[in-house]
């Protein structure tokens, strides 16, 4: 039985090696996704791939920092050839919940500049529903939590504001300066509507349901890749 993170690191090997020289690539956030930026890196240095690169959070900046991978700020780019992030569930629809890792919101505008956009993660995301599993994180202007809550909660979640920031005792903030809370659906029978109405929330900046955005599914398994 393969280890997981051997798992992930194949999917992130794959993703980045179909960067191309001269591209413009956003880059994810997560354990899966940090392979892939180990794996450009490692491009850059052996092949002197040449890319400029977007990053979707601070610990994703200074992994691009560390293995010298040039970034330009989010603000400065228009449109990416590709961008590659993990997920947490992945439907046949190619249909995603994200966010575990707090950086959604900066995920999906990433997500929304790219021409190809790839996700890559073990076999154990695939699920048939969202909501199986997982909780949709959602990114709330902290004024905004008591009537966020509420309406969130009109739609049929539980909702947590998401505690225990590292070596604190306090709510996590984003790297926005946002409050993250996860909105407990249960298995969403229609995610688009529900994209649709979690769209309309005033001080609701952001969530993790990311529906038709993915162009390609690379997910690793104990026997090998499958894409779809
Ligand atoms: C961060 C994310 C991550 O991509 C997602 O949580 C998957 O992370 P991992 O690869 O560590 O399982 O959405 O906001």
């Amino acid at each position: 039985m393969a280890d997981l993170n051997e798992l992930k690191k194949a999917a992130g090997v794959r993703a980045a090696n179909m960067i191309e020289s001269g591209m413009t690539v956003g880059l994810g956030t997560g354990s899966t996704a940090a392979y892939m930026v180990e794996r450009l890196g490692e491009r850059i240095q052996t092949e002197g791939l040449k890319v400029t690169a977007v990053s979707t959070s601070w610990s994703t900046t200074l992994q691009c920092r560390k293995l010298g991978i040039p970034l330009i700020d989010l603000g400065e780019a228009t449109h990416l050839d590709i961008a590659i992030d993990g997920a947490d569930e992945i439907d046949p629809a190619k249909n995603l919940i994200k966010g575990r890792g707090a950086a959604h919101l900066l995920e999906k505008i990433v997500a929304s500049m790219a021409e190809n956009y790839i996700i890559i993660a073990d076999s154990g995301k695939k699920v048939q529903t969202l909501g199986e599993k997982f909780a949709v994180p959602l990114e709330i202007l902290p004024n905004a939590i008591g009537s966020v809550t509420y309406k969130v909660t009109k739609l049929g979640a539980t909702l947590a504001v998401r505690m225990g920031a590292p070596g604190k005792d306090g709510p996590v903030i984003s790297d926005s300066g946002n409050l993250i809370a996860d909105a407990k659906f249960g298995p969403i029978a229609d995610p688009a509507k529900l994209d649709f109405e979690l769209n309309k929330i005033p001080g609701l900046l952001g969530h993790g349901l990311f529906i038709g955005m993915a162009n390609k599914v690379i997910l690793a398994a104990p026997n090998g890749l499958e894409e779809f």
